[in-house]
Protein backbone atom coordinates (compact mmCIF):
# COMPACT_ATOMS: atom_id res chain seq x y z
CA UNK A 1 0.00 0.00 0.00
CA UNK A 2 1.23 3.36 -0.52
CA UNK A 3 2.17 5.92 2.13
CA UNK A 4 4.08 8.18 0.73
CA UNK A 5 3.15 11.15 -1.63
CA UNK A 6 4.41 10.87 -5.27
CA UNK A 7 7.40 13.23 -6.47
CA UNK A 8 5.14 15.34 -9.50
CA UNK A 9 2.04 16.79 -7.75
CA UNK A 10 0.16 19.17 -9.05
CA UNK A 11 -0.16 22.63 -8.05
CA UNK A 12 -3.92 22.87 -8.30
CA UNK A 13 -6.45 20.11 -7.49
CA UNK A 14 -9.93 20.41 -8.36
CA UNK A 15 -12.78 18.08 -6.77
CA UNK A 16 -16.16 16.94 -7.75
CA UNK A 17 -17.53 15.49 -4.58
CA UNK A 18 -20.24 13.51 -5.79
CA UNK A 19 -21.82 10.34 -3.94
CA UNK A 20 -23.21 11.65 -0.20
CA UNK A 21 -26.77 10.37 -1.10
CA UNK A 22 -25.33 6.96 -2.27
CA UNK A 23 -22.92 6.56 0.66
CA UNK A 24 -25.64 7.03 2.91
CA UNK A 25 -28.28 4.74 0.33
CA UNK A 26 -26.13 2.14 1.32
CA UNK A 27 -25.40 2.51 5.00
CA UNK A 28 -29.53 2.67 4.78
CA UNK A 29 -29.32 6.45 6.35
CA UNK A 30 -30.80 9.60 5.05
CA UNK A 31 -29.08 11.37 2.75
CA UNK A 32 -28.26 14.65 5.22
CA UNK A 33 -26.15 12.01 7.14
CA UNK A 34 -23.94 11.47 3.57
CA UNK A 35 -23.72 14.96 3.35
CA UNK A 36 -22.65 15.16 6.94
CA UNK A 37 -20.00 12.22 6.55
CA UNK A 38 -18.78 14.23 3.31
CA UNK A 39 -17.18 17.27 6.16
CA UNK A 40 -15.20 14.84 7.35
CA UNK A 41 -13.36 14.01 3.84
CA UNK A 42 -13.15 17.63 3.29
CA UNK A 43 -11.34 18.01 6.18
CA UNK A 44 -9.63 14.75 5.63
CA UNK A 45 -8.61 16.07 1.98
CA UNK A 46 -8.04 19.52 2.91
CA UNK A 47 -5.61 18.78 5.38
CA UNK A 48 -4.13 16.28 3.11
CA UNK A 49 -3.73 18.96 0.35
CA UNK A 50 -2.10 21.00 2.97
CA UNK A 51 0.82 18.54 4.09
CA UNK A 52 1.35 17.76 0.55
CA UNK A 53 2.20 21.32 -0.20
CA UNK A 54 -0.25 21.73 -2.78
CA UNK A 55 -1.26 25.67 -3.01
CA UNK A 56 -4.49 25.15 -4.63
CA UNK A 57 -7.52 23.17 -3.63
CA UNK A 58 -10.65 23.82 -5.41
CA UNK A 59 -13.97 21.97 -4.07
CA UNK A 60 -17.32 21.84 -5.94
CA UNK A 61 -19.97 21.74 -2.73
CA UNK A 62 -23.14 23.55 -4.02
CA UNK A 63 -24.10 23.77 -8.18
CA UNK A 64 -26.21 26.29 -9.56
CA UNK A 65 -28.35 23.10 -10.78
CA UNK A 66 -28.89 21.87 -6.92
CA UNK A 67 -30.93 24.47 -5.67
CA UNK A 68 -33.33 22.58 -7.63
CA UNK A 69 -33.49 19.51 -4.73
CA UNK A 70 -35.84 19.28 -2.21
CA UNK A 71 -36.45 21.55 -0.16
CA UNK A 72 -35.11 20.09 2.90
CA UNK A 73 -31.85 18.44 1.29
CA UNK A 74 -30.93 22.13 0.38
CA UNK A 75 -32.41 23.79 3.96
CA UNK A 76 -30.01 21.09 5.19
CA UNK A 77 -27.38 21.66 3.31
CA UNK A 78 -27.39 25.45 3.72
CA UNK A 79 -27.26 24.38 8.01
CA UNK A 80 -24.13 22.12 7.15
CA UNK A 81 -22.68 25.01 5.19
CA UNK A 82 -22.95 27.30 8.23
CA UNK A 83 -21.55 24.66 10.50
CA UNK A 84 -18.67 23.78 8.48
CA UNK A 85 -17.50 27.25 8.42
CA UNK A 86 -17.89 27.83 11.77
CA UNK A 87 -15.68 24.07 12.80
CA UNK A 88 -13.04 24.73 10.10
CA UNK A 89 -12.22 28.48 11.27
CA UNK A 90 -10.12 27.37 14.10
CA UNK A 91 -8.24 24.70 11.33
CA UNK A 92 -8.05 26.81 8.50
CA UNK A 93 -6.16 29.60 10.92
CA UNK A 94 -3.89 26.95 12.07
CA UNK A 95 -2.54 25.39 9.27
CA UNK A 96 -2.48 28.53 7.31
CA UNK A 97 -5.15 28.20 4.66
CA UNK A 98 -6.89 30.97 2.74
CA UNK A 99 -10.54 30.62 2.23
CA UNK A 100 -11.56 31.29 -1.28
CA UNK A 101 -15.24 31.16 -3.01
CA UNK A 102 -16.53 31.33 -6.57
CA UNK A 103 -20.29 31.09 -7.85
CA UNK A 104 -23.17 33.39 -6.99
CA UNK A 105 -22.82 34.53 -3.71
CA UNK A 106 -26.08 36.48 -3.58
CA UNK A 107 -27.83 33.58 -3.89
CA UNK A 108 -27.24 32.51 -0.42
CA UNK A 109 -29.15 33.91 2.93
CA UNK A 110 -27.55 37.13 4.94
CA UNK A 111 -26.28 35.38 7.28
CA UNK A 112 -24.22 32.86 5.85
CA UNK A 113 -22.86 35.60 3.47
CA UNK A 114 -21.74 37.33 6.85
CA UNK A 115 -20.11 33.87 7.36
CA UNK A 116 -18.47 34.09 3.98
CA UNK A 117 -17.12 36.87 4.15
CA UNK A 118 -15.88 36.82 8.10
CA UNK A 119 -13.94 33.54 7.43
CA UNK A 120 -12.45 35.32 4.21
CA UNK A 121 -11.47 38.57 5.65
CA UNK A 122 -9.90 36.62 8.61
CA UNK A 123 -7.89 33.68 6.66
CA UNK A 124 -7.05 36.65 3.87
CA UNK A 125 -3.29 36.77 5.07
CA UNK A 126 -2.75 32.74 5.31
CA UNK A 127 -0.43 31.63 2.58
CA UNK A 128 0.10 28.04 3.05
CA UNK A 129 -3.03 26.67 1.17
CA UNK A 130 -5.81 28.50 -0.93
CA UNK A 131 -8.99 26.43 -0.54
CA UNK A 132 -11.48 27.67 -3.07
CA UNK A 133 -15.47 26.27 -2.41
CA UNK A 134 -17.67 26.15 -5.14
CA UNK A 135 -21.06 27.57 -4.22
CA UNK A 136 -24.11 27.91 -6.55
CA UNK A 137 -21.39 27.72 -9.15
CA UNK A 138 -22.06 27.06 -13.49
CA UNK A 139 -19.47 27.49 -15.13
CA UNK A 140 -21.80 28.53 -18.21
CA UNK A 141 -22.82 31.29 -15.97
CA UNK A 142 -19.09 31.85 -14.78
CA UNK A 143 -18.18 32.13 -18.76
CA UNK A 144 -21.36 34.67 -19.47
CA UNK A 145 -20.65 36.67 -16.76
CA UNK A 146 -17.20 36.50 -17.82
CA UNK A 147 -18.56 38.11 -21.35
CA UNK A 148 -20.92 40.35 -20.01
CA UNK A 149 -17.89 42.07 -18.18
CA UNK A 150 -15.83 42.41 -21.03
CA UNK A 151 -18.28 43.77 -23.29
CA UNK A 152 -18.57 46.45 -20.43
CA UNK A 153 -14.84 47.08 -21.16
CA UNK A 154 -14.93 47.18 -24.61
CA UNK A 155 -17.82 49.52 -24.13
CA UNK A 156 -15.93 51.90 -21.41
CA UNK A 157 -12.86 51.86 -23.85
CA UNK A 158 -10.86 49.69 -20.93
CA UNK A 159 -10.34 46.78 -23.38
CA UNK A 160 -9.23 47.15 -27.29
CA UNK A 161 -8.57 43.57 -27.89
CA UNK A 162 -11.12 40.27 -26.47
CA UNK A 163 -8.77 37.75 -26.19
CA UNK A 164 -7.93 35.03 -23.12
CA UNK A 165 -6.24 37.28 -21.52
CA UNK A 166 -8.92 40.07 -21.00
CA UNK A 167 -11.81 36.97 -20.71
CA UNK A 168 -9.69 35.61 -17.99
CA UNK A 169 -9.36 38.80 -15.96
CA UNK A 170 -13.10 38.40 -15.42
CA UNK A 171 -13.26 35.01 -13.95
CA UNK A 172 -14.42 34.89 -9.92
CA UNK A 173 -10.98 34.00 -9.11
CA UNK A 174 -8.36 35.24 -12.31
CA UNK A 175 -5.24 34.63 -9.92
CA UNK A 176 -5.85 31.07 -9.21
CA UNK A 177 -4.36 28.74 -12.18
CA UNK A 178 -6.17 26.14 -13.80
CA UNK A 179 -6.85 22.71 -12.25
CA UNK A 180 -3.75 20.74 -13.26
CA UNK A 181 -5.83 17.48 -11.79
CA UNK A 182 -9.61 16.92 -11.54
CA UNK A 183 -11.00 14.12 -9.19
CA UNK A 184 -14.77 13.29 -9.39
CA UNK A 185 -15.69 10.58 -7.20
CA UNK A 186 -18.73 8.49 -7.41
CA UNK A 187 -17.85 7.02 -10.99
CA UNK A 188 -19.63 9.79 -13.20
CA UNK A 189 -17.92 10.38 -16.16
CA UNK A 190 -19.35 13.75 -16.43
CA UNK A 191 -18.44 17.52 -15.36
CA UNK A 192 -21.37 18.60 -14.37
CA UNK A 193 -20.45 22.36 -15.41
CA UNK A 194 -17.82 22.80 -13.12
CA UNK A 195 -15.03 24.84 -14.50
CA UNK A 196 -16.09 24.55 -17.98
CA UNK A 197 -13.12 27.50 -19.15
CA UNK A 198 -10.52 26.77 -17.03
CA UNK A 199 -10.21 22.54 -17.49
CA UNK A 200 -9.13 22.39 -20.96
CA UNK A 201 -5.92 20.79 -20.29
CA UNK A 202 -6.46 19.35 -16.95
CA UNK A 203 -6.15 15.72 -16.28
CA UNK A 204 -8.98 14.09 -15.53
CA UNK A 205 -9.79 11.21 -12.73
CA UNK A 206 -13.05 9.13 -11.87
CA UNK A 207 -12.84 6.98 -9.08
CA UNK A 208 -16.10 4.85 -7.83
CA UNK A 209 -15.09 5.85 -4.35
CA UNK A 210 -18.02 7.98 -2.72
CA UNK A 211 -17.23 10.93 -1.34
CA UNK A 212 -17.91 10.15 2.38
CA UNK A 213 -15.30 7.14 1.74
CA UNK A 214 -12.49 9.31 0.21
CA UNK A 215 -9.58 9.75 2.50
CA UNK A 216 -6.25 10.18 2.60
CA UNK A 217 -5.09 7.06 0.88
CA UNK A 218 -7.41 7.62 -2.10
CA UNK A 219 -6.27 10.05 -2.35
CA UNK A 220 -2.63 9.92 -2.35
CA UNK A 221 -3.52 7.23 -4.92
CA UNK A 222 -5.18 9.53 -7.06
CA UNK A 223 -2.22 11.84 -6.83
CA UNK A 224 -0.16 8.72 -8.14
CA UNK A 225 -2.23 8.36 -11.18
CA UNK A 226 -1.35 11.99 -11.71
CA UNK A 227 2.69 12.13 -11.50
CA UNK A 228 1.76 9.20 -14.53
CA UNK A 229 0.49 10.86 -16.96
CA UNK A 230 1.91 12.69 -19.72
CA UNK A 231 0.67 16.15 -20.30
CA UNK A 232 1.32 16.83 -24.23
CA UNK A 233 -0.70 20.30 -24.53
CA UNK A 234 -0.78 19.18 -28.14
CA UNK A 235 2.53 18.65 -28.87
CA UNK A 236 4.47 15.97 -29.90
CA UNK A 237 7.35 14.24 -27.51
CA UNK A 238 10.43 13.30 -29.76
CA UNK A 239 10.63 15.56 -32.63
C1 LIG B 1 -22.63 15.38 -3.60
O1 LIG B 1 -23.36 14.24 -3.29
C2 LIG B 1 -23.01 16.56 -2.76
C3 LIG B 1 -23.79 17.60 -3.44
C4 LIG B 1 -24.03 17.64 -4.71
C5 LIG B 1 -24.33 18.66 -2.62
P1 LIG B 1 -24.81 13.97 -3.89
O2 LIG B 1 -25.82 14.55 -2.95
O3 LIG B 1 -24.90 14.44 -5.28
O4 LIG B 1 -24.86 12.39 -3.82
P2 LIG B 1 -25.48 11.39 -4.91
O5 LIG B 1 -24.89 11.76 -6.23
O6 LIG B 1 -26.95 11.58 -4.87
O7 LIG B 1 -25.04 10.04 -4.43
C1 LIG C 1 -22.13 17.78 -9.00
O1 LIG C 1 -22.83 16.73 -8.43
C2 LIG C 1 -22.21 18.98 -8.11
C3 LIG C 1 -21.48 18.85 -6.86
C4 LIG C 1 -20.68 17.88 -6.51
C5 LIG C 1 -21.67 19.95 -5.96
P1 LIG C 1 -24.35 16.43 -8.82
O2 LIG C 1 -24.73 15.21 -8.06
O3 LIG C 1 -25.17 17.64 -8.61
O4 LIG C 1 -24.21 16.15 -10.38
P2 LIG C 1 -25.13 15.29 -11.36
O5 LIG C 1 -26.55 15.70 -11.08
O6 LIG C 1 -24.89 13.86 -11.05
O7 LIG C 1 -24.65 15.65 -12.72
MG1 LIG D 1 -24.55 13.55 -7.07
Amino acid sequence: MRKTAPDRLPTHVAIIMDGNGRWAKQQKLRRVEGHKVGIDSVREITETTCDLGIPYLTLYAFSKENWSRPKEEVRMLMFLLGLYLEQELPMMMDRGIRFNIIGERGDFSKSLQAQFDDVMRKTARNRNLVLTIALSYSGRKEIIRSVRLLCEDVINGRVRRIDERAFRRHLYSPAIPDPDFLIRTSGEMRLSNFLLWQVAYTEIYVTDILWPDFRKQAFLDALAEFAKRDRRFGNVKDF
